[in-house]
Formats: structure tokens, sequence, C-alpha cells
């Protein structure tokens, strides 16, 4: 998609097609140029609500108050509305308030790209958006005046952070049959050789040398072998070190504790957090961020099997401490136990962040569209939650507690892969990956469960159906930040 800025008035603008952004309060306003067509065609100017007038080449997209949230599904919806038309060529006014105007640009130009994508891999009738390029005037808008300059930065950031969201979106689309650890390892090969990242792909003997005893567990009864993808963007002076470490479940059945039918639908998507850790290494290469980031993968397939590892086996994970397994479908957390302890030890980082679709019971306890962010320490989750205020993703914190701590008790190993209360299992699931970070990183560390917003079954917001690539945008505001 190509963007365009311009200071051209918008009713200059040879387009196609117009979109119109139009709050609910400046409905009666002068400015909005059909007044009585929308009146007529119902439009109260809620938020995202559309009218379409092919004979005015004009699209209105309800808004409800002008903030970088509400632009960024707008646009988004606009270009869903799109999609069965052939305009190729629409113009946007700006929509910017005196303060962020560089956000407004960024957000729009994200919904733009997140609304228009589609995942046709597996469809015989493509049909991708027909919008090929946006201008967007800059027509001095209530008498402000424009950083030029920073709006077309922003836009460029815009541009990098939503293709990297789709990028993610891609690799967690596709099929298990398709993306296996093996793709996953050379998706980011290709990505290191076409940004200049360093990459580093562990196999078999590499993973036992490294004795990840958990990883491999998991790991035996499929026939696609393990990957574990260690990628890193090293910018001189840095000035910050960041690991970042992704749960890549290529299909996650749940292993001999079999997930029902209707559960294991939609298990391709456990491999959200490694694949948003693939689209953010991409867009920190583009980006060319002076902090230094590390992003790792586990990329493993958690099936069943004559060799399948089983409820009552003891596992001894790379750290030393040893796992009784109760349940084989809490697997994420076994392997990230083993990847969390290879990152600190090649990396001694100044922050380490993992995601994941861990827990079940954090989409229970938080909703569909939000993240659980958890961690001993509140300096790394905070740096979190602030990212997400203007990232377009939502996240929440969960606290740690020293009851639950205890349900992960094993009798017979240092710790038990899953707790014996059915209750805050997103708590207890974080706690366990607790037991794997070391002193050293113990203050430093905070961990993302993406369960909820990782994929989507009906449309919200800037997400089509499939996969969101939650985490992305998130962890490019954060790293963003740490740049500044
Ligand atoms: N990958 C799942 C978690 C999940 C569930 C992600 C739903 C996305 C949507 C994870 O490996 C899992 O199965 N967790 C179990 C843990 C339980 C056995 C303690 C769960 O949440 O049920
Ligand atoms: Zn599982
Ligand atoms: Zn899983």
């Amino acid at each position: 998609m190509n963007f365009q800025l311009t200071i051209e008035p918008i009713n200059n603008i040879q387009s196609d097609l117009q979109i119109v952004l139009v709050a609910q309060k400046d409905l009666e306003h002068t400015f909005v140029q059909d007044k009585e067509l929308l009146k007529k065609a119902g439009f109260k100017g809620g938020q995202d609500e559309t009218a379409l007038f092919l004979e005015r080449d004009r699209l209105y997209v309800g808004v409800e108050k002008i903030t970088a949230d509400n632009l960024r599904t707008a646009t988004a919806t606009a270009m869903r509305t799109l999609v069965s038309t052939s305009y190729n060529h629409v113009s946007i006014a700006s929509y910017l308030d005196e303060t962020k105007s560089a956000d407004m640009i960024r957000a729009m130009v994200e919904g733009f790209e997140l609304g228009a994508y589609r995942f046709e891999k597996y469809k015989s009738d493509k049909r991708s958006n027909p919008v090929t390029d946006i201008t967007i005037s800059l027509e001095e808008y209530h008498g402000e005046i424009l950083d030029i300059e920073a709006c077309a930065h922003a836009l460029h950031l815009g541009q990098i952070t939503s293709e990297a969201t789709n990028f993610t979106r891609d690799i967690v689309n596709t099929t298990p049959d398709d993306c296996y650890p093996d793709v996953m390892a050379h998706i980011a090969k290709d990505l290191a050789e076409e940004y200049d990242l360093h990459c580093k792909i562990l196999k078999g003997n590499e993973i036992r040398k490294e004795k990840m005893g958990a990883l491999l567990a998991v790991a035996r009864a499929s026939r696609h072998r393990p990957r574990v993808i260690h990628l890193a963007h090293k910018p001189k002076n840095p000035k910050a070190v960041i690991s970042l470490v992704g749960k890549g479940l290529t299909y996650d059945s749940g292993g001999l504790s079999l997930k029902p039918s209707d559960f294991m639908v939609t298990m391709k998507a456990d491999k959200s957090g490694g694949s948003a850790v693939l689209g953010i290494m991409k867009a920190v290469a583009q980006m060319n961020l002076p902090v230094e980031v590390h992003g790792f993968v586990g990329a493993v397939e958690n099936m069943i099997g004559g060799d399948a590892y089983k409820p009552d086996d003891v596992l001894i994970s790379k750290s030393g401490k040893t796992i009784e397994v109760r349940n084989t479908d809490a697997e994420g957390r076994l392997v990230l136990a083993d990847v969390l302890a290879y990152a600190q030890q090649e990396v001694k980082a100044d922050y380490l962040f993992d995601f994941a679709t861990l827990t079940g019971a954090c989409v229970v306890g938080v909703g569909n569209y939000t993240s659980g962010v958890m961690g001993n320490c509140d300096t790394p989750k905070n740096l979190v939650t602030e990212a997400a205020q203007c990232s377009g993703e939502l996240v929440t914190k969960l606290d740690f507690n020293r009851y639950l701590k205890k349900t992960l008790k094993s009798e017979i190993a240092d710790i038990c892969n899953i707790s014996n209360t059915r209750y805050g299992g997103a708590i207890t699931a974080s706690m366990f990956l607790a037991e794997f970070i070391d002193e050293d990183h113990r203050d430093k560390w905070a961990h993302i469960d993406i369960a909820g917003p990782a994929f989507v079954e009906h449309v919200w917001g800037e997400n089509p159906h499939g996969a969101s690539g939650a985490g992305v945008r998130l962890m490019l505001r954060l790293l963003e930040n740490l740049s500044k």
C-alpha cells in the first residue's frame, strides 16, 4: 500500500473515493457535506458506523471522539467496507489534535494496513483489497500548525509496525502442516539475511547439549523436530539490552492429556508468541532502533504417540530443576522454562519479556481482547502497560501472591507443571515460569499472556478473523520508548 502526505486541501485531491470520518457531535456541522443524505441513511456517527455513497464516491465512518485508537479502528473499518469495491486510490483528511498529531497519523496508517489484511493462502479465488494508494491531506486543521516532518516519520513507523503485525499474522494463520518448527527456523533465517540480523538455530544435538529436557519431552511425539531460534539486532552503543522469548507451539493437541475436539481447533495459533517475536525483530531491524534486541523462539509441536511424554513423568529442565508432569497440555510453560533459561544464559539483559498463548484461564479472567501481564516486579510490568496505551493493544496486570505459589508444589519433584487448584490459572502458570528466572533477571522480567487476543474468531477493532498479531505493536512501542 502506498501512502502520500500532502498539504493540498482534501477537496483538491484527485482520488477515486474520499473517506470522511465524522463524529456524532459534528453531524449537524456545516462542514459535513452530505448531512441530509446521512440523515436519510440513518447514519448516527457511532464509532465504526459506515455509510458508503457510491454516486458521490464518498465513504463516511463514524468516530465517537478523535483519539488514536478510534482513528485506527475507523480506517480499518473503511478498508473492510471497500473490499468488494474497485476503488484503488482513496483520500482522507487528517484528524489531529495539537499535541498528538504524529500519533494520529500513525494510528490512521496502522488502521489502513491492518484493516486491509486478508489471509488468502488457501483460497482459490483470491480477492486482495482493491485499495493501493492512500493520500492523506495535512490541510491546516482548525488553524493548527503541523510538524510535517514528524507526521512523515509517524507515517513511516506506522507502515513498519503494521506490516510487521501482518507478517506475524501470516505465520500464525499458516496451518500446522505448512508451518512447523523447521519452517519457523527458516523464516528466522530469511529475516536475518534480509535485515542483517544475527541468527542462530539450535537443532536436536545442540538442544540436547543445552540440556533442554523439558522442551525435548514436549517435542518427542511429533514427526517435526523442535528448533530453538535466536535472532539478534545489535547496534553500536545500545541504550539498553532486551531479550524477548516467544512460545512457538506450531500445534498444541494437548498431548496425551488430549484436548477435546472443540478446544483443539485454532491451536495452530499456539505459535503466536514466537511469531510475534519474529515480527518484532523484523520491525526493530527496519527501524534500526538504538537498543540491542534478542529474540528467542521455542518452536515445538505437542502431539500424541507411542513416544509421547506422559502425566507422571519427571523432567529435568535446563536450569536443573525437576518438573513433575501432571498434564501434558500445560506444555507451553515447559518449553518456556527451557528457552527462558537459555535466553538468560546467553544474554544478560536489562529487560526480559516473554509472549505466550499460555492459558485458557487468562481468557476466562480478562476476556478475548486483553493480554495479561505478570511478573515479580512492577518496573517491567509498567513498561508494558505504558506502551500499551497508544499501541492499540489492551493489557492488564495480574498480581502474584504467595498462596497461589504453594499450589505448584510437587511431592516427588521440585515443582509440578500444573497447580492443585483450578482457579487463578493464568497467575499460577506465570508463577511456574518465575521459577526459571534467575536472581539477576528477577526484577527485569515480565510475562505477557496473549491467549485472548492472539486469535480472533469474530472481527473486532482493527482485527480480521484469524491471527491478530498480538504483542507486535505493543512491544515495538515499548522498545521505541526505551530508545528515547
Ligand atoms: N495453548 C494452551 C492455552 C490456550 C487456550 C491458548 C486457549 C489459547 C486459547 C495451553 O497450552 C494450555 O492448554 N493450557 C492449559 C493449562 C492447563 C492444563 C493447566 C489450559 O489453559 O487449559
Ligand atoms: Zn496446551
Ligand atoms: Zn499451548
